[in-house]
Order: C-alpha cells, then sequence, then structure tokens
C-alpha cells in the first residue's frame, strides 16, 4: 500500500459540485492499495497505519487527478496541414468540405489503412497524451462511415484499452456525415447507420456511446433523434456535436435526447443553455477547435452561471484541433472561455468523467476511485496554467503505476 508524500498542493476534485471547488490540500498525502485511491488528505492527518507503506516523494510538487480528455478522433489516417493553410488564405471549413475535402479526404485515408498500422499511429499519440498527464481518452471513430472500417476503428480503441497505458472509452460516430457513396441516398446512410452498424457495435460491446455531428452539411436533428433512439435501445447513450458552426436548437436536441454531454456549442442560444442546465447535460467545450476555426469561444461563463458542468476536452483530430495538447487546451479555456484555472481543471477531471459516464471512478481522487494521478512542476494550478511549457508533468501514475516520467520511491 505505497503511499506519495511532500505533496506540495494536491487537488483531489472529489466534490461533485461547483466547477471551481477543486478540493485544494496544501501539504498533502495520498495513498492507495493495489489500483485504487484509499486516503488522501492533508500530510498532518494521515492515519498512523499508513505511516509504515513505502513512501513515493512527489517533491513538494503539485498533484492533480489523472486528466481526462473526454472528446477525441484519436485513430485516422493522414494529416490536412494543406487545409489548414487554405483556411488561412480564406478558404471556409464547410467550402473545403464540399469540395471532396475535410472529413470526406481523412476517410479516405483512414480506409487505406490497415487495422494494424491504425493501431500504431493511434497507440504513439496516446502514450504522448499519458506524458501530458492524461490518463482517460474518450475516442470516437467516425473516419471508417462504412461497416467494416468503423468497426475497425473501435476494435483499435478496444485493443488500445486492453494495452494502455490508458484508459479509453469508445465512441461510435458513423453519423459522422455522409460518406461521399450514399451522397444520393443520405436516407440510406442513416438506415445503415441505424440497421446495421451500431447492432453490429452493440453486439460486440465496442462502444459505450453513440455520437452524432449535427450541422448543416452533417445529419439534420431528426436524423439524429432516430440514430440516438436506437443507440439508446442498444445501450449506447448519446453524446452530440451541436451548435458548432451554426446554431440551431442543438443543445435543445442534446437536452431532449438526454445526452450525457453536448459538445462544441460556440454558437450556443440562452434557450439551449437552460435545457442543458434543466437536463443535466454536461457541455465540451473544445478550445482547441474554436481556436483553428478561428470562432468566438462558446459561453463557458453563462453555462457556469446557469449551473451546467462545463468540460474542457482537445477534441483532438486532422481537421479542426490537430492537436492533443489537453494542458494548452486548459490554458485557452482560461484565456478566452474566461474559465478560472480551478474551473478548467475540474472541466478536464471531474466534470470530464462525468461526460464519459465515469463520475467517481476516474478524474478525481477520493477513497475508492482510480489511483489515476499526474505529478505537475508548478507551486499550484493557477501557477501551471498560466505558466504555458511544452510540459509541466514530471509523472503519470495510472492505476497505481507509474507510465511516465520518474517518482523518488516507486
Ligand atoms: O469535432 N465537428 C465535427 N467533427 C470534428 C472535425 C472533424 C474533421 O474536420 O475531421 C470536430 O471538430
Ligand atoms: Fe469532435
Amino acid at each position: 500500500m505505497p503511499r506519495l508524500e511532500n505533496i506540495g498542493c494536491l487537488a483531489t476534485c472529489a466534490s461533485p459540485s461547483q466547477q471551481d471547488d477543486i478540493g485544494l490540500v496544501r501539504d498533502a498525502a495520498l495513498v492507495w492499495r493495489d489500483d485504487l485511491v484509499r486516503w488522501a488528505g492533508p500530510a498532518a492527518a494521515l492515519p498512523p497505519e499508513y505511516l509504515e507503506e513505502p513512501a513515493w516523494d512527489a517533491g513538494g510538487r503539485l498533484v492533480i487527478p489523472g486528466l481526462v480528455d473526454a472528446h477525441t478522433h484519436l485513430a485516422f489516417g493522414g494529416w490536412r496541414a494543406g487545409e489548414f493553410a487554405d483556411r488561412i488564405r480564406g478558404r471556409g471549413y464547410l467550402e473545403i468540405a464540399a469540395d471532396g475535402g475535410g472529413i470526406a479526404s481523412t476517410v479516405r485515408a483512414t480506409r487505406a489503412l490497415d487495422e494494424a498500422t491504425l493501431l500504431q499511429r493511434a497507440g504513439r499519440f496516446l502514450s504522448e497524451m499519458v506524458s501530458l498527464g492524461i490518463t482517460t481518452v474518450e475516442a470516437k471513430s467516425g473516419y471508417g462511415l462504412d461497416l467494416e472500417t468503423e468497426l475497425t476503428l473501435l476494435r483499435v480503441y478496444r485493443r488500445l484499452d486492453k494495452r494502455g497505458p490508458a484508459r479509453i472509452v469508445p465512441t461510435c460516430l458513423a453519423a459522422h456525415v455522409v460518406p461521399r457513396e450514399w451522397a444520393a441516398d443520405r436516407a440510406g446512410y442513416v438506415d445503415l447507420v441505424v440497421d446495421e452498424i451500431l447492432p453490429a457495435v452493440a453486439a460486440e460491446g465496442l462502444a459505450d456511446f453513440v455520437d452524432v455531428f449535427v450541422e448543416d452539411g452533417a445529419f439534420s436533428a431528426d436524423e439524429a433523434r432516430r440514430i440516438c433512439a436506437r443507440g439508446r435501445a442498444l445501450g449506447l447513450r448519446a453524446k452530440l456535436h451541436v451548435d458548432q458552426l451554426s446554431g440551431g436548437g442543438g443543445a435543445e436536441l442534446a437536452a431532449e435526447v438526454e445526452a450525457v454531454s453536448a459538445d462544441h456549442l460556440e454558437c450556443v442560444s440562452e434557450a439551449g443553455i437552460a435545457a442543458l442546465a434543466e437536463a443535466r447535460v454536461v457541455a465540451v467545450t473544445l478550445p482547441l477547435a474554436t481556436l483553428y476555426l478561428d470562432q468566438a469561444p462558446p459561453p463557458a461563463r453563462a453555462l457556469i452561471d446557469a449551473g451546467v458542468a462545463v468540460a474542457v476536452a482537445s477534441d483532438f483530430n486532422p481537421g479542426t484541433a490537430p492537436s492533443y495538447h489537453l494542458p494548452f487546451a486548459l490554458t485557452l479555456a482560461c484565456a478566452r472561455q474566461r474559465m478560472t484555472p480551478a474551473e478548467a481543471l475540474k472541466g478536464a477531471t471531474r466534470y470530464a468523467a462525468r461526460a464519459v459516464g465515469l463520475e467517481g471512478t476516474v478524474g478525481s481522487l477520493q477513497p475508492g476511485a482510480a489511483a489515476d494521478f499526474a505529478l505537475i512542476d508548478a507551486p499550484d494550478v493557477e501557477h501551471w496554467l498560466y505558466h504555458l511549457r511544452p510540459n509541466a508533468c514530471t509523472a503519470t501514475v495510472i492505476g497505481g503505476t507509474v507510465r511516465y516520467g520518474t517518482v523518488p520511491g516507486a
């Protein structure tokens, strides 16, 4: 039963309420047995029975729950740097998509790769994420858009989850866009998703959630209702991409279908904010996508004031957010979404865990939670997110095992 001592500042994020309550403890200690936390609190209050145990030394650092990235598109083929430059020259995201670029171009590149190559690429991204202090990653399919390739992407996630180091929460996003071969028969593609892809995914137990990109050029609210209803009948709760490029009642739709989260929300309306609060849907904000698309940020303050839990995730994907640097996304959430560093941290731990159905299990450090935590070379949370560095994380521990860096005594 090891303990971590000499923690300068511990953020337990143990409280389920209040976006800015991160359960700060100065001069703290943390004890775990096997892969679960046993005790967390002020070192001075450590029960004597734990003093016998081997001690790891945090060196006075900040210790946070392992970060939870609640929205990524982790497995895909190719990149789209040319589109990045095109958008800077003035071409729009939807204009590029209408010309066969965008998601469709990543679908072509993804279908061209086999499962082993997709696994190798996603595994490389994942180990770098772990080095940043990330321990749980929600990962969406959505660049296959046919039965076989969607299953392949989700099998990659299952293999990654088994192999580690991080925990993976898989989501089926077969309803990302209508693929080219179905362009003349979009109803036929929705039928394929509902009648074949989702049942096959559920039969193999390959996903925990179903997601739909609700937008002009992607799927309508009615199509999303059908897909979410089928998902629900198969045991998959909804997570939705909504109100990203245009506001069209997406948040209200997320509330209506009892989605666990509504993601993006740059264009959410006041009524949408109220609907999210009422239905207790987590708002997942994605500051990297907002930045790369040069949009006005989502109204995080209004969401928090309305009582909505606001998560912050990377949206890692080759188009709108080609980075998995979640700590950078947190700094952006502070600077652009006007969230305090404490609010941003809660959004990438406890509330991110809520957005992936794992609240209380990961994303917080209280007895019974997973012993997933990161050592950060900063005196406190404010300093960490203020002084942006390539990587301030010195060690990442998952299930009580050091998976990145070193901890003296471990
Ligand atoms: O979350 N909005 C839809 N999907 C992704 C973008 C995917 C892409 O451009 O490849 C997103 O921003
Ligand atoms: Fe996304």
